[in-house]
């Protein structure tokens, strides 16, 4: 086996029909993985499956919905066999000052990130404990290390899925399951849509780039994913990984 290769690996990546998460199916498949891919873009996914063929199964679905990570588990088990690897990628949130977030903001968050995060990680356990060398990604964000103005509930729900993800990688250790967090910064949908609301802002976070410039899903941001996903990463767990183009250092 070559090194990096994901061959014969079964994943699920949520959000996986574009932005980050796009990227992660195409990088997965390229290297070898089978992947089930839950979004709510219905045609985006359609049109990934159809570009990548068998190896993607598209699920729609909204991460929110405890039966959709059920769900997902049982179609990775029937289409490909087996889980071994599971991302965490999607995650919505609205971005305002801190008082002005409504408890509908504050769900919003929490559900699409930390609740969805929790529902999918327990529903992969069985299976994933199975394989005996299992990989979980989850997702966290520089707004919760550096504490983004108009991000709390984001932030907050960021952090939280560290804190959870730390656990795990304790707890999971002995089945040889891993359990890390990547922190991305990559010129996604979602960032043009909150760089044209917050133009200073965005204008502020690139500049802050010490590699000078925001990331690409595809080449700076995907590999990483794919890197913790796989055996060379076999003795990593519970870390927080940056791939921000060196933006934070964590220590
Ligand atoms: N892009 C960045 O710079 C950046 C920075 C920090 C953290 N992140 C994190 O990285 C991850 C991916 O970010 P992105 O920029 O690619 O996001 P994005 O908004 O561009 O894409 C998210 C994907 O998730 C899907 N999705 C959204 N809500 C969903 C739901 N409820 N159920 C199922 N699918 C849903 C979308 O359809 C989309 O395909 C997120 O967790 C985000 O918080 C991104």
């Amino acid at each position: 086996m070559t090194s990096l290769s994901l061959q014969g690996k079964s994943a699920i990546v949520t959000g996986g029909a574009s932005g980050i998460g796009g990227a992660i199916t195409k990088v997965f498949v390229a290297r070898g993985a089978r992947v089930v891919v839950v979004d709510l873009q219905e045609e985006a996914g359609e049109v990934l499956s159809r570009e990548l063929g068998d190896a993607v199964v598209f699920l729609k679905g909204d991460v929110s919905d405890r039966a959709v990570a059920d769900s997902a588990v049982a179609a990775a088990v029937e289409h490909f066999g087996s889980l071994d690897v599971l991302v965490n990628n999607a995650s919505v949130s609205r971005q305002k000052p801190f008082e002005e977030q409504t408890d509908d903001d504050w769900d919003l968050a929490m559900n699409t990130g930390l609740y969805a995060t929790r529902n999918f990680m327990l529903a992969a356990l069985p299976e994933l404990r199975k394989t005996g060398n299992a990989s979980v990604i989850n997702f966290g964000s520089g707004a919760g290390l550096n504490g983004q103005p108009n991000q709390a509930s984001y932030a907050a729900a960021k952090e939280a899925i560290r804190g959870l993800s730390r656990v795990a990688a304790n707890e999971w250790a002995p089945h040889n399951i891993r359990v890390n967090v990547v922190c991305p910064m990559a010129l996604t949908a979602g960032v043009a849509q909150w760089a044209e609301a917050r133009p200073e802002q965005y204008a502020q976070s690139a500049a802050m780039v010490p590699l000078g410039r925001f990331g690409d899903p595809d080449r700076d941001v995907a590999p990483i994913v794919a890197f913790l996903a796989g055996d060379d990463a076999q003795y990593m767990t519970g870390q927080t990984v940056m791939a921000d183009g060196g933006s934070v250092k964590l220590r």
